[in-house]
């Protein structure tokens, strides 16, 4: 690593997220692309601005962060590119080509694997004028802001996570299981407060959607206390709202974040989002 490279790093928000003003990913050298990856680690996300990527490009700078993760629904990715998920109200030859607020509700992704992932980027290639924001939690000032008997009581419980139950209630592409999808998607339990891999930090790793239950708690109960913490989490002082423009690249670490998108005017505006995941690890 060299130490010669100096970012321009701006805060997304005191503490949270780092946005870097002056690189081409294209023409970045290897040190400059060690030292983004550098930068994602330490802020929890990653925002380049101005970006005009090619999909093979954008795939090389995903590969810096370690292994690209596929997708479980195969039907939106980019031809030629099964790890490029679309994202997009559009339509071409009467066909929708991409997932249509896909990512609205609180989450973090792929919460319902074994192995979750790491990080979510997002690449904007059309965007509307207003609405679309993408909210980002940071869930370890969360979990810091907490007093020390509410960590001990938090700090014991399992969050039943599940596709099916996910898919089968969810508020937009609600659909029912192929036997294979629900064979490939078994229910798993995690953590509610995650400790990060790297440097032990803790995190309110909270999610909805594929949240089931709490082990041991029944519902309404249970659910209700998911509401809570998600509301918690949530308030301002722990959230970025990002406002997208063409050519945004932004990443964040979903081991310590819970994040929305949010709807926008999709009969005025078309949205087209390029959505890429890296492999994770197991939550502890
Ligand atoms: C996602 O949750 O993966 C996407 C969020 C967005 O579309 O803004």
């Amino acid at each position: 690593m060299s130490n010669q490279v100096q970012l321009d790093i701006k805060e997304l928000k005191p503490g949270f997220g780092a946005e870097v003003t002056n690189v081409d990913i294209t023409s970045a050298d290897d040190d400059t692309r060690t030292k983004l990856v550098e930068t994602f680690h330490k802020h929890g996300a990653l925002l380049l601005r101005d970006q005009n990527l090619t999909p093979r490009q954008l795939l090389d700078y995903l590969g810096l962060f370690g292994e690209p993760e596929g997708h479980t629904l195969q039907q939106y990715t980019l031809p030629d590119y099964p790890n490029i998920y679309l994202l997009s109200n559009k339509q071409e030859n009467g066909r929708q080509i991409g997932a249509h607020n896909d990512g609205v509700g609180w989450h973090t992704d792929y919460s319902y694997k074994e192995f979750p992932v790491q990080n979510t980027m997002l690449y904007a290639v059309e965007v509307p004028p207003e609405g679309s924001d993408t909210i980002i939690a940071d869930c370890c000032a969360a979990y810091n802001a907490l007093t020390t008997d509410r960590k001990e009581q938090l700090d014991k419980l399992i969050l039943h996570h599940s596709y099916k139950y996910f898919m089968e209630n969810r508020e937009y592409g609600r659909m029912k299981l192929s036997k294979e999808l629900e064979a490939e998607n078994p229910d798993v339990f995690h953590p509610l407060i995650r400790t990060h891999p790297a440097d032990g930090r803790k995190a309110l790793w909270i999610s909805t959607g594929t949240v089931k239950e709490i082990v041991g708690m029944d519902n309404p109960e249970g659910l209700d206390l998911i509401d809570e913490l998600v509301d918690f989490v949530t308030q301002d002082q722990f959230t970025y709202r990002h406002k997208w423009r063409v050519g945004d690249v932004l990443t964040w670490d979903n081991r310590c974040t819970l994040h929305t998108g949010t709807i926008y005017d999709d009969k005025k505006y078309d949205r087209l989002m390029y959505r890429m995941w890296i492999k994770g690890d197991k939550p502890f």
